[in-house]
């Protein structure tokens, strides 16, 4: 991993990161609705800098500067196609489940696996973890893991387990996952408001998992009343991860654990409760579904660059395989 000497610039990734923007503006700017880069993105110089109490030239450079940061600009066709093309993959363990992702989870992206409990969503997170590690000729980016565990089922001797089953040393592997254990939803949202600077300083940080991304939110936040606070928060806590996924080019994995309904398989089962989206976010969507024994389904929602279609592995004692026939 050392021998790479990378470097991550300090990036801007919110508003007090941009220039010149000390604690009295930055409070004036939030109390006028200007609390993302979007929204300042998006405003006039005239309306900022009355906003803010700043003077135009100021609030030009840090809407420009904004601007940079979300990369709004006009791109080529062709700048989009090489964008897609250094997209990196990191392998699943199973040739089945990394074909129906198109060679594996992607970089620059959030990818949701959601199902029922027991169907698998815990243990790709680990495998993940372990497979991040790997050469570039195994499936792997040779990086670091940061596991976010919501539910406390993360388990090392699992770890130890699919290291061990990959032939791997596992000191090693264990060593170079980051855990944290998120106790409510705002300790979730402020891990993933510091994780920056971790990630600036360690660019050997490759993926970034959250399991699940949901629990909290939905325990805190339950009944019909605080559906749209829940959503909202949790909107802002997955775009702020996706933006993480897309400046520093890694792999961010949530999950989400949804109740099974048979008659859903082919909808949206985030959509059960109440006919309420449970959030909106951009990115790949897995479902998975238990099958007989340690067989498990996967299958794609929604995901225009991927093949529609299903995948089947198994879940051994050495991580995720595929089926032997
Ligand atoms: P929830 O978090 O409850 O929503 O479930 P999940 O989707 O995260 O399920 P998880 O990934 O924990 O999958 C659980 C399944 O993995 C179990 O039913 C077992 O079949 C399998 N599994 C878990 N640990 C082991 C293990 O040590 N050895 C083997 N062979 N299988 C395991
Ligand atoms: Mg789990």
């Amino acid at each position: 991993m050392g021998e790479k000497s990378e470097t991550r610039e300090k990036k801007i990734k919110s508003v007090s990161d941009l220039s010149g923007i000390g604690p009295t503006t930055l409070s004036k700017l939030i109390e006028q609705g200007y609390s993302s880069l979007e929204s300042i993105a998006i405003a006039t110089p005239q309306d900022l800098s009355a906003a803010a109490g700043i003077p135009i030239t100021v609030a030009q450079k840090i809407i420009k500067e904004a601007r940079e940061a979300l990369d709004i600009r006009f791109k080529t066709a062709l700048e989009l196609k090489q964008e897609r093309q250094n997209i990196k993959k990191i392998t699943v363990g199973s040739q089945s489940l990394d074909g129906l992702l198109g060679g594996g989870i992607e970089t620059r992206t959030m990818t949701e696996f959601f199902g029922e409990y027991g169907s698998g969503k815990t243990q790709i997170c680990l495998q993940l973890s372990v497979n991040v590690q790997l050469p570039n000729d195994k499936g792997g980016l040779e990086g670091k893991a940061v596991y976010i565990d919501t539910e406390g089922t993360f388990r090392w001797e699992r770890i130890e387990a699919i290291a061990r089953g990959s032939g791997l040393d596992t000191d090693t592997v264990m060593n170079n996952i980051m855990y944290i254990r998120a106790v409510n939803s705002d300790h979730q949202i402020a891990i993933v408001d510091e994780l920056q600077d971790m990630i600036v300083k360690d660019p050997s940080i490759k993926l970034v998992i959250v399991d699940s991304a949901t629990s909290h939110f939905r325990a805190e936040y339950a009944g019909r009343e605080n559906l749209a606070v829940r959503q909202q928060k949790l909107n802002r806590h997955l775009h702020q991860l996706i933006r993480l996924s897309e400046i520093y080019d890694l792999a961010v994995v949530i999950t989400n654990q949804v109740m099974a309904r048979p008659d859903m398989f082919y909808g949206d089962p985030t959509q059960a409760v109440g006919g309420h989206t449970l959030y909106h976010a951009p990115g790949v969507r897995i479902q998975l579904k238990k099958s007989r024994g340690n067989k498990r389904i996967a299958r794609v929602v929604d995901a225009p660059h991927l093949p529609e279609g299903e995948a089947v592995f198994v879940i051994t004692e050495e991580g995720i395989r595929d089926v032997e026939e």
